[in-house]
């Protein structure tokens, strides 16, 4: 069976003729821990997956995108002058978007004939839109000899999203999926950008990392992420911090003392209670992995974090706390929702040859709620976006 990197070559030429310039690829990203943590200069530690989005591209004739996405059977073209934020929607959003930030960047940003398609699942929280737009920012970079660092690709690549595609996210897609390397975890230090690569090979100490996709419609996901950036930001000003990666656990309960009173201020104290303990949770996995732990260890930490997302951010639904309790109690050492929230997927770390078993324990456990079936994968971390 042919992948994403072989139907856009062929694709590329049905649809525009002749060959491409080349073809770029670049992997969706699953976060094994540190939620919304992104938008307040905190840490994440997230992997690349294998699967991902492929680009086949050419320069084209004059300054005008055509886009052709096999996923949509769709294309569409653009003057690159028009891109611009609430000019573009739908998935050609992602990729005109990339243009228009690197646009704004100050780049002499070439017209472009493209043909993209993928093979991570839309709408699962595995970041599609991120690997789609690292793959046309890495074929932009490439072909208009751009000369970008992977930071200042991700850095477009988040422009387009946030400004032009309108989701107000923070960087960790954009970054996993141009740093991201095989048999490691990318640790990012969202304010500073640094990045630093840990060794993380489950199959090596006999687990697996278990993705489960809960499958749960998140209608809710654009609106409710928007206001717990809002709720973060508010708080970040009442306690006259930088970021609210700035709060220390020692300092959370004066932190949190000083919020308003009142409901409101009871949902800015939960909002960030998760953001401070995420932070630390994943400085605690980070330390339990360099220094060669047992990966079970983390386990724990990994529960802790979905409770806090639960109980705390409320940034889950049923569906994926049923997910995470089914998978507990069938042994995994510990699970969590990843991703943005409100649906989208569950991780679960469980001994190898228990994978199965816990998929079947959490189809059960939906069935009897009669939830609709959840789909999993054992993830491996992968390489970040290049040339094909
Ligand atoms: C989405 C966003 C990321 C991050 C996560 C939550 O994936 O795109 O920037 O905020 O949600 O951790």
């Amino acid at each position: 069976m042919s992948g994403p990197a072989e139907r856009v070559a062929t694709e590329f030429t049905e649809a525009f003729g002749g060959e491409p310039d080349g073809s770029w690829w670049a992997p969706g990203r699953v976060n094994l821990i540190g939620e919304h943590t992104d938008y307040t200069g905190g840490f994440v530690l997230p992997l690349a997956l294998p699967s991902g989005v492929a680009a086949a591209a050419r320069v084209a004739q004059g300054p005008v995108l055509r886009a052709r996405s096999l996923r949509e059977r769709e294309t569409v073209e653009i003057p690159l002058a028009e891109i611009a934020p609430g000019k573009v929607d739908g998935w050609v959003a992602y990729v005109a978007g990339v243009a228009w930030a690197l646009r704004e960047a100050g780049h002499d940003v070439p017209g472009l004939d493209v043909v993209v398609d993928g093979d991570v699942p839309v709408g699962a929280g595995l970041s599609s839109s991120a690997a789609l737009e690292c793959a046309v920012a890495a074929a932009w970079n490439d072909l208009g000899g751009l000369a970008l660092s992977r930071d200042e690709l991700a850095a477009a690549a988040r422009r387009a999203e946030n400004d032009v595609a309108g989701a107000p996210t923070g960087v960790m897609d954009q970054m996993a999926s141009l740093h991201g390397r095989a048999g490691h975890l990318v640790f990012i230090d969202t304010r500073s950008l640094a990045v630093e690569h840990v060794p993380f090979d489950p199959p090596a100490a006999g687990l697996s990392l278990l993705v489960i996709d809960t499958k749960a419609p998140h209608a809710l996901v654009d609106g409710e992420y928007a206001e717990r950036h809002r709720s973060c930001a508010e708080a970040t000003a009442q306690l006259g911090v930088p970021a609210l990666r700035d709060v220390s656990v020692q300092d959370l309960d004066a932190a949190l003392a000083r919020l308003g009173q009142g409901p409101e201020g009871d949902l800015l104290r939960r909002r960030v209670r998760h953001v401070v303990t995420e932070n630390a949770r994943v400085l605690d996995v980070v330390a339990a992995l360099r220094s060669g732990a047992d990966p079970r260890r983390i386990g724990p930490t990994l529960t802790a974090s979905h409770a806090s997302m639960r109980d705390d951010f409320e940034i889950t639904v049923p569906e994926v706390d049923t997910a995470v309790a089914a998978a507990l109690d069938a042994g995994a050492h510990g699970a969590r929702m990843t991703g943005g929230g409100f649906g989208g997927c569950v991780l679960a770390l469980v001994e190898a040859d228990q994978a199965d078993p816990v998929l079947a324990a959490v189809a059960d456990a939906y069935a009897a709620a009669g939830y609709r079936a959840p789909a999993g994968f054992v993830a491996a971390a992968a390489d970040g976006a290049h040339r094909l």
